[in-house]
């Protein structure tokens, strides 16, 4: 296993508390990554239940197989690849009825772009952002992405250097951030860079996007009292999953002064956790991971008529 999917799950066990897999349950782990908690809910759901889990990437989907064959030989699994903003699909293929716990772990290495050495994954996207979006899109998304002080100050140093000639590497774009950061606040708050290049993926990979439709389907799915853990690092990412926690609890949202509901909204899932759950300060010292880890929790609720599994499942 390679050491980037050796790493220590985060808050595996507030996962496994909230989630509270048993016996015979289905559960699908949509960011299996080394496997790291999926290997626990699998002992926790032997000797009969079934382990999904979904990666976008071989290696990860290596790692994993190789994890579960070595930990927990014989447990039922069934691993997808496919990114989880296509959670409706990769269900139907994997062909079950609906699951009884869904964990996301959206957790994202600090991975460096390489514009110049891989053309087939998303540096043609994220060229095409850097050199092709105006100065104000590119200001927003540094600043709402990336939590960039300095967007401004970026896009136009951006902008200024691709009408002399594109930007083409990873150096290029990192000297252009560099031009638009003050020197006193490029000596602390790590590589200069870092903000930009997190603002960059999130763009390209539609995160914000995928993370809404995959949890939305997640919801979908679930069995009635199945659970949804949810551990985001981001304050985009958290306000999502809240957003569409509190929408699906709510019930009849018609005006008081109406004798009867017209809107027919009845709750789909009930939410566990009002504030996000933290890493113990001894996890957080032992795994840094963790330190900006936010884990949200629903319990989906037993909706009369609402079908839960093929065929069409509605949230
Ligand atoms: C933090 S790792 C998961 C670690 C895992 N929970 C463990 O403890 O070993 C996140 C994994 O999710 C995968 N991933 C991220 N976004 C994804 C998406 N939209 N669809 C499918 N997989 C995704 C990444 O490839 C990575 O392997």
């Amino acid at each position: 296993m390679t050491d980037e999917y050796r790493h220590v799950p985060v808050m595996l066990d507030e996962v496994l508390e909230q989630l509270d897999p048993q016996p015979g349950e289905t559960v699908c782990d949509c960011t299996l990554g080394g496997a790291g908690h999926s290997v626990e809910l699998a002992r926790r759901v032997a000797p009969d239940g079934l382990s999904l889990g979904i990666d976008q990437d071989d290696m990860a989907l290596d790692a994993a197989s190789q994890r579960f064959e070595r930990e927990v030989p014989g447990a039922e699994h069934r691993f997808l690849k496919g990114n989880f903003g296509s959670l409706d699909q990769l269900l139907l293929e994997a062909e079950v009825p609906g699951v009884d716990c869904f964990l996301f772990d959206l957790y994202h290495e600090d991975a460096p772009l390489d514009m110049r050495m891989d053309p087939g994954n998303n540096t043609l996207t994220a060229l095409e952002v850097i050199n092709h979006y105006n100065e104000t899109d590119l200001t927003r998304i540094l600043r709402i992405y990336g939590d960039e002080r300095h967007a401004a100050r970026i896009a136009r140093q951006v902008v200024r250097r691709r009408e002399k000639a594109p930007i083409e590497t990873t150096l290029q774009l990192v000297e252009a951030i560099k031009a638009g950061i003050p020197a006193a606040d490029r000596r602390h708050g790590g590589h200069p860079a870092r903000k930009t290049f997190q603002a960059l993926r999130i763009e390209v990979n539609h995160e914000l996007d995928v993370l809404e439709e995959g949890l939305r389907a997640a919801i979908r799915w679930a069995n009635p009292g199945g659970r949804i853990c949810v551990i985001s690092y981001h304050s985009l990412e958290d306000r999502i999953v809240k957003h569409i926690f509190t929408e699906l609890s709510q019930g009849c949202t018609c005006p008081p002064d109406l004798p009867v509901c017209v809107c027919g909204n009845v709750p789909i899932v009930n939410v566990r956790t009002r504030k996000p759950l933290r890493a113990g300060e001894r996890e957080v010292r032992d795994n840094p991971r963790a330190r900006s880890a936010l884990m949200r929790v629903a319990v989906k609720l037993d909706v009369a008529g609402t079908p839960t599994n093929a065929g069409g499942p509605r949230g």
